[in-house]
């Protein structure tokens, strides 16, 4: 089941050139750093409210993010539906006949077990499924 939103994905060419915007002149605080090799970025979260902010910087050339940049520049990458049940979430959309990018769940920053709907079944919003 979704229940809102956990957070805003944004991608940016470089964490420390935009941290300050959100800690600083946002007065969001210091965000939590994590290195996510497995998707070959690494992640700023301010946490506001309810809600988070995902800053997403490119850690290797491969990266989905540098990729998304070389595209489309800096911007809002992704947006996060938090999930209390992810699988059943993820059936529902292939029950649909609708594309995942994840069939299976993975592990994304802060533990998370995530998986992203593909754009093309979202009106080219990439959906991340987010349970924490
Ligand atoms: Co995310």
């Amino acid at each position: 089941m979704i229940h809102g939103i956990d957070h805003i994905g944004i991608a940016v060419r470089s964490l420390n050139e935009r941290i300050p915007f959100y800690r600083d002149v946002l007065g969001l605080g210091q965000p939590e750093i994590e290195d996510v090799p497995e998707q070959g970025v690494r992640t700023a979260i301010f946490v506001s409210g309810a809600n988070r902010i995902e800053l997403l910087e490119a850690t290797s050339e491969s990266s989905p993010i540098a990729r998304f940049i070389e595209k489309n520049g800096e911007g809002i990458h992704h947006v996060a539906l938090g999930s209390t049940e992810i699988a059943a979430d993820i059936a529902a959309v292939t029950g649909a006949d609708l594309r995942m990018i994840d069939i299976e769940p993975r592990i994304g920053a802060g533990g998370a077990r995530i998986a992203f709907v593909h754009p093309k079944s979202t009106g080219g919003v990439l959906i991340e499924f987010c349970s924490r």
